[in-house]
């Protein structure tokens, strides 16, 4: 972590602060008092949270912690996550209102979607789904691009009870093979392919190819008719969204579920190379989503319009694209496309258009439009924006700054939200109506959330002092375990230290004790905000005929935070593997796992750095795709290894 350290005490002489404007302090949906009350009872706190909510029967206990790590929130309590999504809105005399702002990627490709249409489209996705066999506790597999459909065939899994699993559309058809088969998923749902670009991108071939490598395992393919291309079909397994969805009735009577019944699997990477099941249920989850999306983002449903640009395969698209703001009634904004299509300004020209108040995205996202200029978001008025959030990896303070200005009128205050796919909700992240903001810190752990930044021995490290991000109390939206692997959950989160939930990130505390974060300290690397295990694309780097063995490190990227380097041994047989080899490898890589995990560079040397117990020294690695100086290479087994690497630095290396 020393040239984090390096950065980090670059960030400290930052003396920028930013208070809430005084209008949105005076009306704010959460005050200061809430984090001496949540200190004061914390489950008080979260019971009052819950109460926001519409539950059938109540609970005999907010949390039962008798059996660590394994948390039950509000037990004996019953409730229906599509329910609270949708119907009750409608129930409320809210059914005009507008769920989604949904807009396609190709120009005027527009549909707006209010709670009741929702709520109809939602039963007849579920009494579908009932046709087709589905039952609660079965687990339905979701590949689709960012359509209305996609929510509504989340909601109307969540409504039966049937677990789902929602792969992001950029992932390989491997990718969704190895989760289809990991949860056992009857049913897939995708579509023919989204836009993206300007032009079609398929879907259907890779659910096609992962229905294929699981065998007998999917019965049914639901495919939504998206961009109307050219399908292969199987008569006896693919089903036409539009023919079984469409004849259904408008109308099914929830079954209220247990609040410990499972929501979703989500898999994220790990340190190893199978990625890890994420298991979210359903009443904790809803409680601590939809609290914070409200709390954090100030939400007035009334009159807010919101828009998360995050994708739906990932966990920010479920908690707050889905659950968080469609339990409180929100008007969003969700957009299929690249922000590039038709022109570099189209995400503006959508804030223009639908007065988007409140606006959360990722900084890769936000450094991407600082290098395309300023320019081009002064041709919008963007004067709507209230509300700005940050998600995904740490801001940097330019871009802090820069979005503050451009996108929210030096007017705007910025919450950087720190979480997890693990957390479910926001943890660690300012408040908008209290906190004075500093450009690169995620500030203070939220009211009713225990974090702290600890040494070695689990010790909270002193203001000034950096060390590791641990959670010390259970939270509503926690993971419960990873799907089929308790073992593998405790030891992956709460073996460092006694009762202690490790994050995995390295953080410090500053002289005032707000938190920085500091990115990970595993194998785990951050592109684009995305999470990526080095031992996962090193396994499909192996996979690879030519390829002997395979070192991945996360370097440093001006625009991504984090670059996928790596340094491939060939095989023998494979001569220099030919004037291709650079570019094959890192198709390979995309074709197995997802273009987002194709390596920027792959150097290929004669050796890897190791130690004498065999152990490969990604330190020296990361020095040398970052071009610094190699640091020490006393412990390696051969030191002059360093030097036979160096000496092919730039031979065989690609930057696109
Ligand atoms: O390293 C932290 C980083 O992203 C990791 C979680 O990744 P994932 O589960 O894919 O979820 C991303 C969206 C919640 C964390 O362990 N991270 C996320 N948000 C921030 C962050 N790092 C710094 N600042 C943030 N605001």
């Amino acid at each position: 972590m020393s040239d984090q350290s390096e950065t980090l005490s670059n960030l400290l002489h930052e003396e920028r602060r930013f208070p809430p404007p005084a209008d949105l302090a005076a009306d704010a949906n959460v005050t200061e008092e809430a984090y001496a009350r949540a200190s004061a009872d914390r489950l008080a706190f979260w019971e009052q949270a819950a109460e926001r909510l519409d539950w059938g029967q109540r609970w005999d206990q907010v949390l039962d912690w008798s059996n660590p790590p394994f948390a039950k929130w509000f037990t004996g309590a019953t409730i229906n996550a599509s329910v609270n999504c949708v119907d009750r809105h409608v129930a409320a005399g809210r059914g005009d209102k507008v769920a989604f702002h949904w807009v396609g990627e190709p120009e005027g490709d527009t549909r707006d979607l209010t709670y009741a249409d929702l709520q109809a489209e939602v039963c007849k996705a579920t009494n579908a789904l009932i046709e087709l066999g589905v039952q609660k506790g079965d687990r339905v597999a979701i590949y689709m691009p960012m359509i209305p459909e996609t929510a509504i065939a989340m909601l109307a899994c969540a409504r039966l009870g049937a677990p789902h699993t929602v792969v992001f559309g950029g992932f390989s058809a491997d990718a969704l093979a190895s989760r289809v088969e990991d949860c056992d998923a009857k049913v897939v749902i995708t579509s023919d392919g989204g836009y993206r670009r300007g032009a079609p991108s398929a879907l259907k071939p890779a659910v096609d190819e992962a229905c294929e490598k699981t065998g007998d395992l999917v019965r049914n393919v639901l495919v939504v008719r998206r961009t109307g291309q050219d399908v292969a079909w199987d008569d006896s397994r693919d089903v036409w969204w539009h023919e079984l969805v469409d004849r259904q009735s408008p109308e099914h009577e929830a079954e209220l579920h247990d609040s410990e019944h499972p929501l979703y699997v989500m898999y994220t990477s790990g340190t190893t190379g199978k990625p890890k099941g994420i298991l979210h249920t359903t009443g904790g989850y809803l409680v601590g989503t939809s609290f914070t999306h409200w709390e954090v983002f100030d939400l007035k449903p009334e009159t807010d319009v919101y828009w998360c640009t995050a994708d739906v395969g990932w966990v920010t698209g479920h908690s707050y694209m889905v659950y968080g703001p469609l339990a409180n009634g929100a008007t969003q904004v969700m957009y299929e496309g690249t922000p590039d299509s038709p022109h570099k300004g189209r995400w503006w020209e959508i804030i223009q258009q639908y007065g988007v108040t409140i606006f959360y995205t990722a900084p890769t996202a936000i450094r991407t439009f600082m290098k395309w200029g300023d320019d081009i978001p002064a041709q919008f008025d963007l004067s709507s924006i209230r509300l700005l959030g940050s998600v995904g990896e740490s801001i940097n303070p330019e871009a802090y700054v820069w979005y503050r200005q451009h996108i929210g009128a030096d007017q705007a205050p910025i919450v950087d939200t720190w979480w997890q796919t693990e957390t479910g909700q926001i943890m660690i992240s300012p408040l908008p109506g209290v906190t004075h903001g500093k450009p690169g810190s995620a500030m203070t752990p939220l009211p009713g959330i225990a974090a702290e930044v600890v040494d070695d021995n689990a010790q909270p490290v002193p203001n000034g002092s950096g060390g590791y991000l641990v959670l010390k109390e259970p939270w509503p939206a926690m993971l419960r375990t990873l799907w089929g692997d308790d073992q593998r959950f405790k030891d992956t989160y709460w073996s460092r230290w006694e009762g202690l939930y490790f994050a995995g990130d390295g953080a410090k505390k500053d002289e005032d004790g707000d938190i920085w974060l500091l990115g990970r300290v595993d194998d785990v690397m951050n592109v684009s905000g995305h999470r990526l295990s080095t031992t996962e694309i090193e396994s499909a780097l192996v996979s690879h005929p030519k390829v002997a063995e395979a070192a991945v490190v996360g370097a440093a990227d001006e625009m991504t935070g984090q670059a996928v380097c790596a340094f491939v041994i060939l095989r023998e047989a494979a001569g220099d593997g030919g004037d291709d080899i650079v570019q094959e490898l890192r198709n390979h890589v995309a074709h197995e796992i997802g273009p987002i995990a194709k390596p920027r560079q792959v150097m290929v040397v004669p050796e890897l750095p190791k130690t004498r117990s065999g152990k490969i020294m990604r330190r020296l690695l990361k020095d040398i795709a970052e071009h610094r100086e190699v640091g020490d290479v006393t412990t390696l087994a051969d030191s002059t290894v360093m030097d036979l690497i160096k000496s092919k630095e730039g031979g065989s290396s690609s930057d696109e």
